[in-house]
């Protein structure tokens, strides 16, 4: 692989202490080619704006992918990734549902180790800070007319990145969505694509006007199924249960989602993946049997719900603070990821130095 370094870092300029999330991008950034079939060209380069003509057919049609994953520095100043192979898994199923060409398992995992080898000064010492990792591919051929694209551009960029709502652990605040749906079966809320995040935009401001932090997404036709919240999944402990919506077309499979599933299962918690309705957990929440409820991604990591509100109905969870369950969780998915608790499931991924 080609590696071009930056003659001037940006390293200083970064306060550390007060990242945010994306706001901040490291020295360098990663790209490979498709042309002819083929995958060319995989080279590092100093991050920077690129030149693309306003003819690109994924600025007008939306044909892209894209991933999040995190880097994690040890007290002992290791880095190492957490669980990449299920984010590459996750890549291509996306570029399947969008006509993209898949990457081998190689080209991603070079890719996203050689960029993080050439900018591991911009992972963060800090404890709740990461290297969030940002892959990515659109189609770029110049054109108009609606087809997939025969060449595209596969990018990676990093960015040193805290908790990712304002809110850190504290629990949030959710709203149903009475008018807008995010996705529907058989559309493309299973992929991880722009246009998910473009038909949150509306309805996640119309939420935060009215003091919530995201929209809780319910099914597109019967408007009553539990799916998930946009930046993360949703899980439920009810009456001893971990309770969470099934993978059945609309919902992004998760890779905290797994993992929290995994440990559930590990630690001898009952796990059912079941379609809820919101009325049913408004009913548990009001009878006492809804111990917690919290999201869960890759930048969301764990984040306790406190509150949810469905047309008139507001219930609170749990007094609004966080539960044992969920502080259980964060725990031991953080402890893992830098590398202060055993990797019993082998979960890490080392950056060699
Ligand atoms: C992630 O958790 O990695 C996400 O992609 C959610 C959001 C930042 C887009």
């Amino acid at each position: 692989m080609e590696i071009v370094h930056t003659s001037q870092s940006r390293l200083e300029q970064v306060d550390f202490d007060d990242l945010g999330f994306g706001r901040f991008f490291s020295d360098h950034m990663f790209m490979a080619d498709y042309r002819n079939g083929a995958w060319l060209s995989p080279r590092i380069v100093p991050f920077g704006n690129i030149e693309v003509p306003p003819s690109l057919c994924s600025l007008h049609y939306g044909q892209a992918i894209f991933e999040g994953l995190k880097a994690f520095r040890s007290t002992a100043g290791e880095i190492a990734l957490f669980r990449p192979e299920k984010h590459q898994e996750r890549f291509n199923r996306s570029g399947n549902r969008l006509c993209i060409p898949p990457l081998s398992k190689e080209l991603f995992m070079d890719a996203v180790v050689e960029l993080c080898r050439v900018d591991r000064e911009w992972v963060p010492r800090k404890q709740g800070s990461s290297l969030y990792i940002r892959p990515f591919i659109f189609a770029s051929d110049s054109f108009l007319g609606v087809h997939a694209a025969e060449t595209y551009l596969f990018m990676v960029i990093t960015s040193p990145v805290a908790a990712y709502y304002k809110e850190g652990l504290n629990p949030v605040k959710l709203l149903t969505s009475g008018e807008y749906a995010r996705a529907v079966r058989g559309g493309l809320g299973e992929a991880k694509t722009p246009a998910n995040y473009a038909a949150s935009l509306l309805p996640a401001e119309r939420a935060q006007q009215q003091g919530f932090t995201q929209v809780l997404w319910l099914d597109a036709i019967e408007r009553k199924y539990i799916e998930e919240v946009g930046t993360m999944n949703i899980m439920f402990l009810i009456d001893g249960e971990l309770v969470t919506p099934p993978l059945d077309g609309s919902i992004l499979g998760g890779i905290t989602r797994y993992t929290v599933l995994e440990l559930a299962a590990h630690w001898g918690v009952p796990v059912k993946e079941k379609r809820i309705t919101i009325d049913e957990v408004l009913a548990k929440a009001k009878s006492g049997g809804l111990q917690e409820a919290f999201g869960t991604g890759t930048a969301a990591v764990i984040s306790p719900v406190g509150w949810i509100r469905h047309g008139d109905d507001l219930v609170t969870i749990n007094e609004g603070r966080i539960g044992s369950f969920s502080q259980k969780l964060y725990d031991e998915i953080t402890g893992i990821q830098y590398g202060e608790r055993p990797d019993t499931f082998g979960w890490r991924y080392p950056v060699p130095a």
